[in-house]
């Protein structure tokens, strides 16, 4: 019997640098909201052990580069599984684009082997498995709005936002993140921003628009990057109150007051790039969410 999950994306509402740590990784505080825009990931269980792949249309890779791969047997390996599983991407999600496509992949295999084969691994071990793949991958257990410190992968939830229409942007390029990380100016510990350091103290009912959020990788990939900073400046010109790089690029998201400015913007963008709208998920309308009926794409 196959289970279809949902694995949605994220973006960051607000990225921190702090410094460079002792194992080379950047200290960061980020905020990540879970968005509606999703891959689904397809999981069947196999009487024998080991682990299938396929991306019937194609957007990432069918071997063991693919950190869903490399999930599944994680998760296998430490439940010491007598069976296999078999998974099947349908991305949707852009590659390389700062949504967190793969990460959000690799935590949907863990979460879904874990309920096809009934593994014994508890939340923490999840989490530990999860943080091992890849800094962003914690997040993607958790979901909804939620700092994270560390490499980003020590994830504290807080109170959900309301949800908000948010349109995001491709601009058709693929950005290693290592080398946006690796071309960044050395960073020192600030205060987070009032909007964000209210969120962080339980504040509720804040818009996006309210944060004060910014993205340290932001500067670095806008001079890197040309198609990016076309886009950017298109969506900054139509009117957006908040237009901001998601993680390490290439993808930047953008708020409007009126739908009209969210159009105008839509069609003055480069043509490679391409705009997703979607909305900010809370936890609770994520985990609601995260199962999708056999046959059920939407
Ligand atoms: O952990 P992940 O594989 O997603 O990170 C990709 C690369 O980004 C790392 O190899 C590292 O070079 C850089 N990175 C970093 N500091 C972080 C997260 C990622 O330097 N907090």
């Amino acid at each position: 019997m196959t289970e279809i999950y949902r694995s949605f994306a994220k973006i960051n509402l607000h990225l921190q640098v702090e410094g460079v740590r002792a194992d080379g990784y950047h200290e960061l505080r980020t905020l990540f909201q879970t968005v509606s825009l999703h891959d689904l990931v397809g999981l069947t269980p196999l009487e024998a052990p080991g682990v299938e792949l396929s991306v019937p249309g194609g957007g990432a890779p069918e071997d063991e580069s693919n950190l869903a791969f490399r999930a599944a047997r994680e998760v296998l390996d430490f439940a010491a599984a007598d069976r296999g599983l078999k998974i099947e991407l349908r991305k949707r999600i852009p590659a390389g684009g700062g949504l967190g496509g793969g990460s959000g992949n690799a935590a949907a295999v863990l979460w879904g082997a874990r309920e096809v084969l009934g593994l014994d691994v508890s939340d923490g071990d999840l989490l530990r498995l999860a943080a091992d793949l890849g800094a962003d991958v914690p997040f993607f257990l958790v979901g909804g709005t939620a700092l994270g410190v560390g490499r980003g992968d020590q994830i504290e939830p807080l109170a959900e936002l309301p949800e908000q229409e948010i349109f995001l942007v491709d601009p058709g390029v693929s950005i290693s993140t290592a080398e946006v990380f690796a071309a960044l100016e050395p960073q020192s510990p600030r205060p987070l921003p009032p909007g964000v350091a209210a969120l962080v103290e339980g504040e509720r009912a804040m818009r996006i628009e309210d944060l004060g959020g910014f993205n340290d990788l932001e500067k670095p990939v806008l001079e890197a990057f040309p198609p990016v900073r076309s886009v950017y400046n298109a969506l900054r010109r139509a009117g957006a109150s908040v237009v901001r790089l998601s993680g390490s690029g290439a993808t930047v998201f953008a708020c409007f007051a009126e739908s009209q400015q969210a159009s105008e913007a839509g069609s003055n963008l480069p043509s490679e790039a391409k705009m997703y709208s979607a909305r900010t998920l809370s936890r609770s309308a994520m985990r609601a969410a995260r199962s999708a009926a056999d046959g059920e794409g939407d």
